[in-house]
């Protein structure tokens, strides 16, 4: 028996809230088709649309070591092979680490009867993040794992909370054709902040989740802000700030970066107002001679 399991995109930290908050988009994503097999081995049998540039061996490989992490969780006797189908760019802060490990964990767990529950097999996805960046952050295996927004409100142990969204808010994700290791990313954080920016950044998270819970439009467009993380990481982009004031000339509710970058995104709650709103993202990356995709997708 094989199982076909699709896990989507998504946008981590939505602002202001890095490392404990993400969204899942319709699509793209990456599939996962998987089967027992004899012996207690995980086997990457293939990976397609990624170039050839992600390795076979399955204890290098998020899809790869999530399940193998669940197999030993379970004490399982059996193995697992894996058909990687990755739509997802490398590098490209759309979660396509977590999107290949969350497909593949909750593929092994259909196949094995789901013994365990979607939530509980976020921790196997974690030690996949951690081994592809060196953080177990959750904010991108979570929301591909649950759907919709959700905030990791604690690590140890993970407490996630699903956020429900007002039902005309959508979002433009445009993809520069630059690569950023999230690794990278990281590394070129402050680890310390002040305590003026602490206070905007956590009036703006609880404004943000209020907004969303509310349906409140402009209070999620007044609360997309980051102070601590954009200034730094938007370094890394060409275009930046010239694509974030296109898209908000375009009527987005806010626009930032996407997980690590380089890909950025805009909420909006009107789909034609966010068509626009990504085309102009391309144009102020397009004026830099740098190519980009389009995702539009409700949230
Ligand atoms: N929260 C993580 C980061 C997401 O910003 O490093 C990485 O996709």
């Amino acid at each position: 028996r094989e199982v076909r399991v699709f896990a989507p995109a998504t946008v981590a930290n939505v602002a202001c809230g890095f490392d404990i908050l993400g969204f899942a988009l319709e699509q793209p994503g990456d599939t996962v088709r998987a089967g027992l097999s004899e012996g207690k081995e995980v086997k990457i049998l293939s990976i397609s649309g990624d170039s050839g540039r992600l390795p076979l061996d399955a204890a290098k490989n998020t899809a790869g070591v999530a399940v193998r992490h669940f197999l030993d969780h379970l004490g399982e006797e059996r193995g697992i092979e894996i058909h990687l189908e990755k739509a997802l760019p490398l590098g490209s802060g759309l979660g396509s680490s977590a999107a290949s490990a969350v497909a593949a964990v909750v593929a092994a767990n259909v196949l094995l009867g789901e013994p365990l529950s979607r939530e509980e097999l976020i921790p196997f996805t974690l030690e996949a993040e951690r081994a592809a960046c060196g953080a177990a952050h959750a904010d991108n295996a979570a929301p591909a794992m649950l759907g919709g927004f959700v905030l990791i409100r604690g690590y140890d142990p993970p407490d996630l909370v699903r956020i429900p969204a007002p039902e005309a808010l959508c979002c433009a994700v445009v993809h520069p054709h630059i690569e950023i290791r999230t690794e990278d990313a990281r590394k070129i954080l402050r680890r310390e902040i002040p305590l003026e920016d602490a206070i905007v950044q956590w009036g703006n998270i609880g404004g943000l989740i209020a907004g969303l819970m509310k349906g409140d439009y402009s209070l999620i467009g007044r609360s997309m802000k980051d102070v601590i993380i954009e200034p730094v990481r938007s370094l890394l982009i060409p275009g930046f700030e010239e694509a974030k004031q296109a898209a908000m000339d375009a009527g987005a509710l806010g626009c930032s970066i996407s997980g690590s970058g380089p890909s950025i995104f805009a909420l909006g709650n009107d789909r034609r107002k966010i068509e626009a709103a990504g085309q102009a993202m391309q144009a102020a990356f397009a004026a830099l001679h740098i190519d980009s995709d389009l995702f539009v997708s409700a949230i």
